[in-house]
């Protein structure tokens, strides 16, 4: 009953970061320079992986899957970002504001399902080489991909459930650059304890687990390699795992730094520069993290571009 007279709110406003006036041009510029590196860098990986023919094993399939997800996580937010810097009034409607919070959560966890099944494909390439090609099968690697999807899909419209459930009342003013999902609880007029409750639990479980299993696989790999050290062992593992250890950490550190660190007084300003960190730069430099030190996608992209050239010149 109590419900009846208040007002349904068709519209929220995404206050977005807190950038002066005077400085707005140059964040537009930046966060369209950074966006455009995203994607084009992600495209690429992906367009890369798909052409070359040696670049067909599972570990690359994964990286491609990973760049899909960044590509997909960072124009959940970016474009929207974007738009609003331009326009007087930053709103975004009520649906669009959930859907927006699906497909983050989505991605979010797609990268971090994808990032396991690279940790277990290095850990069978280190820990049993003989039996890698028996182990990650062709059914395999898809199960493992389409078992993430069906998990992050799951997850994703559990809590979107959950927020649609809630009424928005007189306040509609997000303090953050996209539909985040505490943002929005802080907003609601009704009760959220059940939400909060599920983003514990649920939320917990689907952070933790993945991160658990990912230390798993290098501490690992990290004995089997101590178990016979030689300069050359270690040298291939560090060339083969260092690169996918950099995504992780970064994916992975921020997370924790924002969750787990003490916040101060400026909370809601350092909320957001975190979740500038990971929503933006990780899936910007995951591509030249993994292209830059990565033999394999040199060669690749040598291949297919003198492909290129060649049979233009036919
Ligand atoms: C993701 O991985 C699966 C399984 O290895 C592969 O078949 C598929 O092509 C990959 N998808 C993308 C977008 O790379």
């Amino acid at each position: 009953m109590a419900g009846r007279n208040q007002t349904i709110l068709t519209e929220f406003l995404l206050l977005g970061l807190p950038i002066e006036p005077e400085q707005r041009n140059l964040f537009y510029a930046l966060f369209l320079a950074m966006y455009l590196t995203t994607t084009l860098g992600n495209l690429l990986i992906i367009v890369l992986i798909h052409l070359d023919s040696h670049l067909h094993t599972p570990m690359y399939f994964f990286l491609s899957n990973l760049s899909f997800s960044d590509l997909c996580f960072s124009s959940v937010t970016m474009p929207k970002l974007l738009q609003n810097m331009q326009r007087q009034v930053p709103s975004i409607p009520y649906a669009g504001c959930l859907a927006q919070m699906y497909f983050y959560l989505f991605f979010a966890d797609l990268e971090s399902f994808i990032l396991v099944a690279m940790a277990y494909d290095r850990y069978v390439a280190i820990c049993s080489p003989l039996h890698y090609a028996t182990i990650m099968s062709p059914k395999l690697c898809v199960s493992l991909v389409v078992l993430s999807w069906v998990v992050t899909t799951l997850h994703a419209l559990l809590h979107t459930l959950l927020m649609d459930r809630l009424h928005f009342c007189a306040d509609n003013k997000i303090f953050h650059f996209f539909c985040d999902i505490s943002a929005l609880l802080k907003l609601s007029c009704t009760d959220t304890r059940v939400n909060e409750l599920v983003i514990f639990f649920v939320g917990g479980l689907i952070v933790v687990i993945p991160f658990l299993l990912i230390i798993m696989s290098y501490a690992r790999i990290v004995s089997s390699i101590l178990k016979v050290p030689s300069a050359q062992g270690i040298c291939k593992a560090f060339s083969t795992c260092g690169s996918h250890l950099s995504v992780v950490s970064l994916f992975y550190g921020t997370i924790i730094g924002l969750y787990f660190c003490p916040s101060g007084d400026n909370s809601i300003v350092k909320e957001m520069v975190m979740a500038m960190m990971y929503t933006v730069v990780t899936p910007m430099l995951n591509p030249f993290i993994y292209s830059l030190r990565n033999r394999d996608m040199k060669g690749a992209l040598g291949r297919v571009f003198c492909k290129k050239i060649f049979s233009c010149c036919i």
